[in-house]
């Protein structure tokens, strides 16, 4: 059973978008079936390098297709989509410094900010992108 499961309230409707969120899911449930078998911190690192270089091209796309519809509240977006990225870069340096991080904590900082995220503000987007037809 996946940690994260989706739900098709999170589709934005638009396919290159809901692609990309389906595959980050698809990232958070992979670094937690490895941590049921013990194997968490062995794939840590594979998953965190993957999160930092999709997380760039998921927010880059959807930016875009702000840009490109005139969403009003793009900077808020982007500014939400900062902070992650940053996190997940600090995360990223600690493991490179040797650091051990915690993936339950890790799993449940990604979960809870990929629920909010999905269901708040991108769902604004998909809001927006329905009512301007
Ligand atoms: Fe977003």
């Amino acid at each position: 059973m996946p940690l994260f499961i989706w739900k098709p309230s999170y589709e934005l409707n638009v396919p290159e978008i809901d692609v990309q969120h389906r595959h980050l899911v698809g990232l958070i449930n992979e670094l937690y079936d490895a941590m049921k078998d013990g194997r968490g911190q062995e794939v840590l690192d594979h998953i965190l390098d993957e999160l930092q270089e999709f997380i760039r091209q998921h927010f880059d796309t959807e930016e875009r297709f702000m840009q490109k519809h005139n969403f009003p509240d793009l900077e808020r977006h982007k500014e939400e989509h900062r902070k992650l990225g940053t996190q997940v870069q600090e995360l990223t340096e600690l493991r490179l410094y040797g650091n051990k991080i915690s993936t339950p904590e890790l799993m449940s900082f990604l979960c809870n900010w990929l629920r909010d995220h999905l269901a708040g503000t991108d769902k604004e987007f998909g809001d927006y992108l329905k009512k301007s037809g």
